[in-house]
């Protein structure tokens, strides 16, 4: 039975201040906030359906979670509580390396503050997962209590687990939410639409449900008798923003800012308006954009964030429906079907409306990537394992497992190049912990490149593998909207995507107030999350 579209109305989650105000003066503040097994209605005619929740009790759980305000300069610390039961809702695989299993001793869970510039104790490393109660702890557990500094730059930030090899089944499972972190002096002479009404995050991914109301997850895999359960990329059929399926939004006529973070597993979204409205971006990440880079669709991969402002007084029509064509496994799996094609009905009033807020001409303007400044230049390998019968049987960066020791290991507070080579099918969303980095250019692979492929299989060594003479094909522009300080790109397939990343705050020279040297180090990956788990992730460790 197909589900009506359009029926629930979109929920703005909770949202939660990440410091204290006293005597007008903004202070640090300490929250909790649980995870807890909750039944979340994510439509009309679906019954409740059993999720795994952030909140700050049982009863406040929502799918996603609180949004998490913060302010620049101020701390926050949260001590995120794990109190979930012992049986996990989804499948999840121990043939891939994967937190014990101890099951009696709870699901391993820890919280990453995806964009987040913090030490690497507060940074929800795999290995740093812990159980209800703290009862069990990874072998890189150190602390409860995690130190946010929002030190950096304002911008979009979202919190989400990371434990080992049950990433993507704990995000499935509803381990979501997002985290703002305000600077006005910055923000509010730029105009922008703002408050609770007028500017909000919008989670948006993908799940399928059976007929009882929980989530589906094909429990066999694609290749039962290697990996059980593990696939490589979950895909479901209804498209689900603020936890409802193909939701609905009045608005009314002007100007409205969303912050869309693609919190998918694994699915791509090419978002358009079926009326032809403009999308207007302005952030990219966890940064803003130096200028408004005006758009009629967006590509936006797992974990990434668009920041963007919607002008409804442009409207000609009385509602907009917000789409997506983006092929899965993008870009060449299946098209979009009926189902997955639509994202959500934004209803506008007819009455016009006076708007106070603008999309100014000039953004927030920081420093350019200096390529010049790099103190080496790295390449990264993209590989795809697979079984006699072609299904996937693993991936990994630069043919390591996780449990390899550290090869990139950059100097703490320096500027590198990394040049990532893609020698997949697919589109790889590549994220950096603690980075931030710049697009330079996209390189087609050019022919013969299984030679190339074959011989860095092998080796794993570009430059003997003579990457030079490969990579001169043609180059893929970058969108202008995707110009500024990113923390997630895609990765062309076939191509070597060249990219310049610095580890340290973008707008200014100042040096962290932690010591990112620290254990347990942090790490990359990349964000299609069943790739994550099995095991396309290396530890990224920082020396003096
Ligand atoms: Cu959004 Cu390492 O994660
Ligand atoms: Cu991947």
């Amino acid at each position: 039975s197909k589900l009506e579209m359009f029926v629930d109305k979109l929920p703005d989650m909770p949202r939660v201040r990440g410091f204290d105000v006293v005597n007008g003066v903004p202070r640090p503040k300490s929250l909790d906030i649980g995870m807890y097994e909750i039944r979340w209605k994510f439509h009309r005619d679906v019954p409740p359906t059993p999720v795994f929740a952030f909140g700050t009790s049982q009863a406040a759980a929502t799918v996603p979670g609180p949004t998490i305000e913060a302010l620049h300069g101020v701390g926050t610390c949260v001590t995120w509580q794990n109190y979930l039961p012992s049986k996990h809702i989804l499948p999840w695989d121990p043939t891939i390396p994967t937190a014990m299993p101890r099951s009696r001793m709870g699901i391993p869970t820890v919280v990453h503050l995806h964009g987040g510039i913090d030490e690497p104790e507060s940074d929800g490393h795999s290995y740093s997962w812990f159980t209800a109660g703290f009862r069990d702890r990874g072998p890189k557990w150190t602390q409860a209590k995690y130190h946010y500094h929002n030190g950096q730059h304002p911008g979009n930030l979202w919190y989400h687990d990371h434990a080992m090899g049950l990433t993507r089944v704990n995000l499935l499972a509803g381990l979501i939410g997002a985290y703002i972190i305000r600077h006005p002096e910055v923000e509010s002479p730029l105009g922008l639409p703002a408050g609770d009404e007028f500017d909000s995050p919008l989670v948006v991914f993908d799940r399928s449900f059976r007929v009882d109301g929980s989530i589906y997850m094909n429990p066999t895999g694609n290749n039962p008798s290697i990996h059980p359960q593990w696939q490589p990329e979950y895909f479901g059929d209804a498209i689900i923003v603020n936890g409802k399926a193909w939701p609905y939004m009045v608005v009314r006529r002007r100007k409205y800012r969303f912050r869309i973070i693609n919190a998918s597993n694994a699915r791509f979204f090419k978002f358009f308006f079926t009326n032809g409205l403009e999308i207007v971006h302005v952030a990219a990440d966890s940064a803003y954009l130096g200028a408004p880079v005006a758009t009629n669709e967006t590509l936006v991969a797992p974990s990434e964030i668009v920041d963007v402002v919607v002008d409804f007084a442009k409207s000609k029509s009385d509602h907009a429906i917000l789409a997506n064509d983006a092929a899965y496994p993008y870009p060449t799996g299946d098209p979009v079907n009926e189902a997955n094609s639509k994202v959500m009905k934004f209803v506008i009033k007819k009455d016009p409306e006076v708007d106070p807020s603008r999309v100014p001409e000039k953004l927030v303007e920081y420093p350019a990537a200096d390529s010049s400044a790099a103190s080496r230049t790295r390449y990264i390998a993209m590989y795809e394992y697979t079984s006699d019968a072609d299904e996937p049987t693993h991936l990994y960066l630069n043919g390591r497992p996780f449990e390899d020791p550290a090869t990139e290991t950059p100097r703490e507070g320096t500027t590198e190049v990394w040049r990532v080579i893609n020698l997949t099918e697919d589109n790889h969303p590549l994220h950096i912990h603690l980075g931030l980095f710049r697009v330079v250019d996209q390189t087609e692979l050019l022919d013969p490149k299984e030679e190339f492929k074959d011989c860095m299989m092998k080796s794993n060594d570009a430059e003997k593998c003579h990457v030079g003479e490969f990579a001169r094909g043609q180059k893929l522009a970058v969108s202008p909207h995707e110009k500024g300080w990113k923390n997630v790109y895609k990765m062309t397939p076939g191509y070597v995507t060249t990219i310049v990343v610095r580890f340290a705050y973008i707008h200014s020279n100042s040096s962290y107030p932690f010591d990112a040297t620290a254990e347990p180090g942090y790490v990359y990956h990349c964000h299609i999350l069943d790739h994550e788990d099995n095991v396309m992730m290396r530890p990224l460790k920082f020396i003096k």
